[in-house]
């Protein structure tokens, strides 16, 4: 094998052109999936404080919304839903009048070519904040996953292209995967949170979605964040129930994980960009600490870089404009 002074890898470094011939990894707006959060009411455009350029939003606004992201070249959003009303059973999570409920049938209505993800969890439905049923101070696994199969057929219903179960309860892709074929959406994929670690970078997102648990924490069923081999399961359980894409969450610090997930099942596979790496990010970069746009290049190519075919990521129309600036 040649030794400097043959071999000198500054020569393919030398000049734009040359470095632009042997890149490897490359953002496109096809690996981009929009995060978006809806409220009731009309005229609704609240910031969200801890996560500057994002807000909550009433349906009309909404729409809106979806067009730019349609009018900039991304494919896909998710959604997220703040109830009108929370109870302890979580019962606007599937109910047909729910806010995604509602939401997605509008925007299906309005606006074409998006892909319209919804997230299937309890969390944003509850009084209490948790993923599930409780009894007492635990959540209950079983009894939450037919909640969680009936939210996402109520999804479905509405209008939802793609189901993506956030809560990591045992068994819950099987049993969605399930109810989606008896209901005849044997075509609508599941994005399964496969990989999903209890994580402190969820902080932001729980003001915009106002989700907090009430007590305690999701330690019982998010990942221990220690936990490599741990992960490998998870996946490999989403796998054989059924789900279609794979995600891994979050992404920056779990690099990793997102690597040896692509390679081990060679499946599609997401990667969440959370709230709180989106936050440190902007916070840093307003500041004047960091060249914001170019750390929000780094983290996402670090993460496709890592093996991820899709990333979630609250920069998704920063990205899509940045691509645009650049052609
Ligand atoms: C709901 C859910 C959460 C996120 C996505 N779906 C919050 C949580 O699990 O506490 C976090 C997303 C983010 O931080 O951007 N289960
Ligand atoms: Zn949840």
């Amino acid at each position: 094998m040649a030794t400097y002074p043959t071999k000198r890898l500054r020569r393919l470094r030398y000049n734009p052109l040359i470095r632009n011939m042997v890149r490897e990894t490359i953002l496109t707006k096809n690996d981009l999936i929009y995060p978006l959060f809806v409220v009731p009411g009309k005229g609704i455009k609240n910031p969200v404080k801890s996560m500057p350029g994002v807000y909550q939003l009433s349906i009309d606004n909404l729409i809106k919304e979806c067009e730019e992201v349609v009018s900039l070249g991304i494919p896909a959003i998710i959604l997220f839903g703040i109830p009108e009303h929370k109870d302890e059973k979580g019962s606007e999570a599937y109910d047909d009048n729910g806010i995604i409920q509602k939401a997605v049938r509008e925007i299906k209505a309005k606006v074409k070519d998006l892909v319209v993800i919804t997230d299937v969890c309890l969390c944003e439905y509850t009084s209490h904040g948790h993923c599930g049923l409780l009894n007492g101070e635990e959540i209950l696994n079983d009894e939450t996953v037919s909640l969680l199969a009936k939210e996402a057929i109520s999804h479905a219903e509405a209008g939802a292209d793609m189901i993506a179960p956030s809560d990591m309860m045992d068994g819950r892709v099987a049993a969605i995967r399930k109810s989606l074929d008896y209901k005849g959406f044997t075509n609508i994929p599941i994005i399964s949170y496969a990989v999903k670690y209890s994580s402190g970078y969820y902080g932001p997102f729980r003001d915009a979605a106002d989700s907090a648990p009430a007590f305690g924490d999701r330690r019982s069923h998010q990942m221990d964040i220690a936990n490599r081999d741990e992960a490998i399961r998870e996946a490999e359980s989403d796998v054989e129930e059924g789900a279609d894409i794979i995600m891994v969450k979050p992404a920056g610090p779990y690099l990793d994980i997102i690597r040896r997930v692509k390679d081990k099942f060679e499946m599609p596979t997401a990667a969440y960009q959370v709230s709180g790496e989106y936050s440190m990010i902007k916070a840093a970069a307003q500041n004047n600490w960091i060249d914001g746009e170019r750390v929000m290049l780094e983290s996402l190519i670090s993460i496709k870089r890592a093996g991820a075919d899709m990333i979630l990521t609250y920069f998704a129309k920063d990205v899509a404009k940045w691509i645009d600036s650049n052609k």
